[in-house]
């Protein structure tokens, strides 16, 4: 009894060993889930193939940066979330990093009087205006500016009484609460065209993330661009298992490539 159980124990040590060794040698899950996911890009109604720096639907938030989470509503709608204000997306285009969004708290049947997230202002850290669109600010419940260009009555069933748009980022001392959002330059100077370019075009942005790794070279290599939320930048998730920030090394093993090349063989 006694000898058997010694013969066992070195046994059981080696298998716990190997078992150990198993478990280091294979890549984490995640990296694997991530490669796939991250290859799949963001389609929703008419915004479709949108990968890097975009997470959202199919793609994990390893796909992208943080703050750039886009969500789908039917194959229809996309929506982003930007500073708790949520704006509908209308078209992305990847190539100059432009997005053009509008509010959805502004909508034909509520005008701007009813803003779902009063308060609010814009990230300007990772967006900057895009050329042509400027920040007005708009403020409510304004009683002594009544007749001042850009004052406006609401409705009665509004949450505000008064609006006043001002072509400016400052906010105007004695109001309720104001906010600040994008519009078309050739709008200022017509407060009454405001209104529907709010409700209807929106505004045009640029996101600031550098995604020249993944434009050049890292999908072409064979790669995947996900982000890395230490250095705030792209690496890409190549399918040998390994992250790095250049393209994907060639697959071919580097003896087929000397054998191809070597010169005693052209003789
Ligand atoms: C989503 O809508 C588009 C057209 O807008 C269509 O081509 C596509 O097949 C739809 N996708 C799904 C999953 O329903
Ligand atoms: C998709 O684009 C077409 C043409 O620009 C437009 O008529 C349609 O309303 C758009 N669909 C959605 C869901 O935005
Ligand atoms: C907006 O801010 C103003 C001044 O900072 C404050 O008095 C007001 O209560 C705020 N309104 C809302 C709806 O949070």
């Amino acid at each position: 009894m006694n000898s058997r159980l010694s013969s066992s124990t070195p046994f059981l040590l080696l298998l716990q060993f190997s078992l150990l060794l198993f478990s280091i040698k294979f890549p984490p899950c995640w990296s694997l889930d991530s490669f796939s996911s991250c290859s799949k890009p963001f389609n929703c109604g008419n915004i479709t193939n949108i990968d890097y720096p975009f997470w959202g639907d199919d793609r994990v938030e390893a796909c992208g940066h943080p703050d750039l989470h886009l969500k789908c509503d039917e194959n229809k709608t996309t929506t982003i979330k930007i500073k708790d204000v949520v704006y509908e997306v209308l078209k992305i285009d990847q190539n100059t990093q432009i997005l053009q969004i509008k509010r959805d708290d502004f909508f034909e049947s509520k005008g701007l009087c009813s803003p779902k997230y009063p308060n609010t202002t814009f990230d300007s850290q990772l967006f900057e205006y895009a050329p042509g669109f400027a920040e007005i600010t708009i403020n409510y419940d304004c009683p002594a500016l009544k007749g001042v260009p850009g004052y406006f009555s609401c409705p009665d069933w509004s949450t505000y009484k008064d609006v006043f748009i001002q072509v400016a980022s400052e906010t105007h001392p004695g109001c309720s609460s104001n906010l600040q959002v994008g519009i078309g330059v050739n709008y200022f100077g017509d407060f009454w065209s405001m209104e529907e370019a709010l409700i209807r075009e929106g505004f045009g942005v640029k996101y600031k993330v550098d995604t020249l790794l993944c434009k050049e070279g890292c999908t072409g290599s064979g790669g995947v661009c996900v982000h890395d939320v230490d250095s705030n930048k792209p690496t890409c998730h190549c399918p040998d298992g390994n992250s790095r920030e250049s393209p994907c090394p060639p697959q071919r093993p580097p003896s087929a490539q000397l054998k191809g090349t070597n010169p005693t063989q052209l003789l």
